[in-house]
């Protein structure tokens, strides 16, 4: 079982981290290091899949080999940053089932509202794998683990770049279930919601909008 919280310490991610953060690292550099720590991120959160066996045949002799156990993965991206972190996970686990949910911040009440769902089938027997780059307050993420539990998941694992100490407290609080790997715990949350010192607007960087 995951800890509620890992933090990837690897100096390989945190190299890759800094330079993400770095304001004048262009939009490529921005995509490319994003995918690149995405699948050493990915390789964490996978870490305790539960595992069996199955008979193969090598070119010498039967084995009982090492295989993850149960049905394909799904791989939930929080429109629309999710998706950065998606790709790179994609390509180290090709064989994932995805789903989006799209959630915006109502201007009155500022609870997240949904305007997607689309998630694979027999949530319940799939680990679910829950991608935003930025666990910030915390309240989209929380919501999102909440339409999945809705919809069926039992076992979900939240994967983000950076997250801020009320995003985690956010999530221990409504979901303490659900084990959340990052590559850095950020001092505290802005007075417009921006992850201090993190790395700006997440979305905007790896799609080059403003
Ligand atoms: N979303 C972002 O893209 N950046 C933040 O700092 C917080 C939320």
């Amino acid at each position: 079982m995951l800890d509620h919280l890992t933090v990837v310490t690897h100096p390989l991610v945190q190299h890759k981290l800094t330079l993400m953060r770095e304001k004048d690292t262009s939009t490529a550099s921005f995509r490319q290091l994003l995918r690149e720590i995405s699948l050493l991120l990915a390789y964490e959160v996978t870490r305790e899949l539960p595992m069996t066996t199955q008979r193969i045949e090598t070119p010498l002799e039967p084995m009982d080999a090492p295989v993850i156990e149960g049905k394909k993965l799904a791989l939930i991206s929080i429109l629309r940053a999710g998706n950065g972190l998606l790709d790179g996970i994609l390509e180290l686990i090709p064989a994932a089932r995805v789903g989006f949910v799209g959630l915006y911040r109502d201007p009155e009440s500022l609870q997240p509202v949904q305007y997607y769902f689309k998630v694979p089938t027999q949530l319940e027997d799939r680990v679910c794998i829950v991608v935003d780059p930025m666990l910030a307050t915390g309240n989209s993420s929380a919501a999102a683990v909440q339409l999945l539990k809705d919809n069926g998941a039992r076992n979900i694992r939240f994967l983000c770049l950076l997250a801020a100490p009320e995003g985690i407290a956010r999530m221990k609080e409504a979901h303490p279930d659900v084990p959340i790997v990052t590559a850095s715990v950020d001092s505290h949350l802005n007075d417009h919601g921006y992850i201090v010192p993190g790395l700006g607007d997440a979305g905007d960087r790896m799609f080059g909008t403003k």
